[in-house]
């Protein structure tokens, strides 16, 4: 029903008949002649009609916003001085000839045009949110960076494979989403939180080298990067190390934002240790466009009368840490009051700072509520290890190591954004050599950094159980402006080592047996050494088109509270659903049909 989409339309058809299929944008009547933005996927074109085509006139004159149409017409040049230079159809317009109303519509629950629409009330039409620009060009976008992404690892020997939606439970940390089986009563599907125990047997399989576009399911707190459904770009290649995967990860990157964005990235990315960036940036997902840095002053305040600091500072878990922020001198008593609230949020009890007025002048020249609880020792440390100028402004965080990270980690971040000292461009970082465990104080247990099936670095084999605390891994996540955007790494292949790992996160062989049984087993039968990693796609398309949340980037998102406006799922199910598969509910229920 078309020789071209309305947005290619353009000055190489002019004289020539042209059929266009569409939505009406806008229609406008102009003295006795009627014009309508006709748009499609590709964008818009001018159509016009006046009354010397008397039947298609009469059908222009009903037409509405959002109708759809069918028209033949002329392509002619823009009479002068009603061109439309944004427009990239704007030299042109199309003199309708025949016009077929395909279909009416209502009038659209909000205008295309209009930038002020609830979120709610977009998901809600998505069908109509899909069709302004900016959506429309943001899932556009997301299918040719699939397409570049699938034509790196196809030419890299990369075999495209599925996994089940219905498995078993795997530890990636969060809720499963659970389905119940009608054919074997009390027994639940879990929907895949990742496939990765089914791409470590794939490696067994000698497959070599796996990926898929895979969507994946976790129930937990959602946030403007987290859905509970969301799509990963999962990686698997056996017989390469951590060097060669990250290389194979460095050069897909460069071509995908080469191809798709015409931005020339660096061949490789910088590399940071966990100690490293919680140490400096306090978080390992550091921001690297934000050029400011925590700095450890704990051994300074070991003796000082000030509690709040000497605490902390001669605490084993404890931290005391200054940020120095430039020109800091210039906020006001309200600003600090509100960053002293932002850090209340991670659990900071404070925020100390000393105002850098002129340190040529000593204590004098200082002004802080705090300075009178130090001695010079610790403020002459404090001024010479911060680097601190005229005008600085230092901020301070002493409470246990955890809580001074996330709170000053957090507050480095907001600095950067609030005073727009943000350093342009796409600062990706890979963090390396995360510790092993992570003691769980709720479960009062280790639990894996990562996942259960990271290898042990090899030098620490050893002390796996007698000491968890003080074992690397061979983990690797890819951050790209303060977000995570993937993760992985080497896998235990021999299965001495993944017993011993289940041991030290306190899982019994039982339990190992019952839930890892068929992994174990595999591994017994010639695993070969192997790894790989996964990419959150949603993240890193939202971060390539600037979007602010993951849901802009997707089609059909679900909102915070994890449902979906647009269908009405989840739902209540009939009494003759439940009954097949086994399941009364505690509550009295609401019943759908
Ligand atoms: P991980 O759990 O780190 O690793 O997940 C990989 C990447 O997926 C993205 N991601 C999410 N995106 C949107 N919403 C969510 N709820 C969400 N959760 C995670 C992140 C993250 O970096 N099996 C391992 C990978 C491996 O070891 O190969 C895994 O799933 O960008
Ligand atoms: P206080 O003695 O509680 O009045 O605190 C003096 C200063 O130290 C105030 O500026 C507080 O914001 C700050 N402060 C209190 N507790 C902490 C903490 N745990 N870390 C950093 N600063 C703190």
């Amino acid at each position: 029903m078309r020789t071209h989409y309305c947005g290619q339309v353009n000055e190489e058809q002019l004289g020539q008949e042209v059929e266009l299929s569409g939505w009406v944008l806008r229609r406008r009547d102009h003295g006795g002649v009627i014009f309508f933005d006709l748009r499609d996927r590709e964008g818009l074109v001018q159509v016009v009609f006046d009354p010397d085509t008397v039947e298609a006139f009469a059908l222009a004159e009903k037409v509405r916003n959002e109708y759809v149409l069918n028209i033949k017409g002329k392509v002619r040049a823009r009479p002068e001085g009603t061109v439309n230079p944004n427009m990239a159809t704007g030299k042109i317009e199309v003199l309708g000839k025949q016009l077929v109303i395909l279909n009416a519509s209502e009038t659209p629950p909000f205008q295309l045009e209009d930038d002020n629409v609830s979120e709610e009330h977009r998901l809600r039409y998505r069908y109509i949110d899909l069709r302004r620009e900016e959506m429309l060009k943001r899932i556009r976008f997301r299918s040719e960076v699939t397409r570049v992404l699938r034509e790196y690892l196809d030419n890299n020997g990369f075999l495209d494979i599925e996994t089940p939606m219905l498995t078993r439970a795997t530890p990636e940390g969060a809720r499963d989403y659970l389905v119940p089986s009608r054919t074997h009563e009390d027994s639940f599907f879990a929907l895949p939180q990742s496939p990765q125990l089914f791409k470590q047997l794939l490696m067994v399989s000698g497959l070599d080298r796996y990926y898929q576009i895979v969507r994946c399911f976790r129930d937990e707190d959602l946030r403007a990067d987290r859905q509970p459904e969301f799509t990963q770009l999962d990686i698997e290649t056996s017989f390469l190390n951590e060097d060669q995967i990250i290389a194979m990860m460095e050069g897909m990157m460069v071509e995908l934002f080469s191809k798709t964005m015409s931005v020339e990235l660096p061949k490789s990315f910088p590399r940071m240790s966990y100690a490293e960036a919680m140490s400096r940036f306090g978080s390992d997902k550091p921001d690297m466009s934000v050029p400011l840095e925590l700095v450890d002053v704990g051994d300074l305040m070991e003796g000082v009368e000030f509690k709040v600091f000497s605490g902390p500072a001669s605490d084993p878990k404890g931290r005391v840490a200054a940020l120095r922020l430039p020109k800091g001198g210039e906020l006001t008593r309200k600003e600090i009051d509100d960053y002293t609230k932002f850090v209340g949020i991670y659990g900071a009890k404070g925020l100390a700072y000393i105002k850098v007025n002129e340190i040529a002048k000593g204590r004098e020249g200082l002004q802080s509520p705090i300075l009178k609880f130090l001695p010079d020792a610790a403020v002459d440390g404090i001024l010479s290890r911060t680097g601190a100028q005229d005008g600085d402004l230092i901020f301070f965080g002493a409470d246990k190591a955890k809580i001074v990270n996330e709170a000053l980690g957090a507050l480095r971040v907001k600095l950067g954004h609030d005073l727009n000292i943000r350093k342009e461009g796409w600062h990706f970082l890979w963090v390396v050599d995360f510790p092993m465990f992570e003691w769980d104080e709720r479960e009062k247990r280790w639990v894996s950094l990562h996942h259960p099936f990271t290898s042990p670095a090899e030098a620490d084999l050893d002390k796996l159980e007698s000491d968890p605390g003080n074992c690397n891994s061979r983990a690797y996540d890819l951050v790209l402006n303060g977000t995570e955007i993937g993760g992985g790494s080497m896998r235990i292949y021999r299965p001495q080592v993944q017993e011993k790992v289940f041991r030290a996160l306190g899982i019994s062989d039982e339990e190992a047996k019952d839930k890892f049984g068929f992994l174990l087993d595999a591994l017994k039968f010639g695993c070969p050494p192997h790894g790989g990693l996964a990419f959150g796609l949603d993240r890193l398309l939202m971060l390539m088109t600037g979007a602010n949340s993951i849901r802009d980037v997707m089609a059909f998102p679900k909102t915070q509270s994890a449902s979906c406006l647009l269908t009405g799922a989840p739902s209540h199910v009939s009494l003759q659903q439940l009954k097949e598969v086994g399941i009364r509910l505690a509550q009295k229920p609401k019943l759908g049909s």
